[in-house]
């Protein structure tokens, strides 16, 4: 995520999942000079770790921390196509909806990246659980999205990779 977000000398960033901060640390280190990390969790108490993680790594000035449900965040965000890059990785059933709030601000070039696509294998399962529904059926819609070119990394528990057209 940190040579992801350098590669892409990354300014605007977003981040839907939070929790104690390691994903936000490995983005906002990516980032080019004067670049902004929007964190967003309905957590004040993992979110609360996370921002002494943020002081600790020397990174807290780069870090706009956004607590709420992240669909409300997201809706109250510019409608321009700003972002260079975002990351998904929060509730699996809010996936869908978080991905139609971001695609159309990510602006050309720019990248989403979406963890937890594969559920370690749940997805494939006769009688799968709730996420793995939800999951299931974003894969699905990002494989419909014509705005966007994908890659589903088996990294971890599955990885997708989006880049705006
Ligand atoms: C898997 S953790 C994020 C891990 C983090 N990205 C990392 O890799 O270090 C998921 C986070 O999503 C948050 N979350 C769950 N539902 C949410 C919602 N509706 N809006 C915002 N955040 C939510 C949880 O509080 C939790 O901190």
């Amino acid at each position: 995520m940190t040579m992801l977000a350098g590669l892409m000398d990354a300014r605007h960033v977003i981040e839907v999942g939070t929790f104690t901060g390691y994903s936000s640390i490995c983005l906002a280190r990516g980032m080019a000079e004067g670049g902004r990390l929007i964190c967003c969790d309905i957590s004040e108490a993992w979110t609360s770790l996370a921002r002494t993680y943020w002081q600790k790594a020397g990174l807290a000035d780069r870090i706009d921390l956004r607590l709420g449900p992240a669909l409300d965040t997201l809706r109250a965000l510019p409608s321009a196509a700003a972002l260079d890059l975002a990351f998904i990785d929060a509730d699996k059933t809010g996936y869908a909806a978080y991905w139609e709030e971001i695609v159309p601000r990510t602006r050309p070039g720019g990248v989403i990246v979406v963890d937890n696509t594969l559920l370690h294998g749940r997805i494939f399962h006769a009688e799968p659980d709730p996420d793995a529904v939800a999951i299931r059926q974003f894969n699905e819609h990002v494989l419909a999205d014509d705005r966007i070119v994908h890659a589903m990394l088996p990294v971890g528990d599955g990885l997708t990779v989006a880049r705006r057209k």
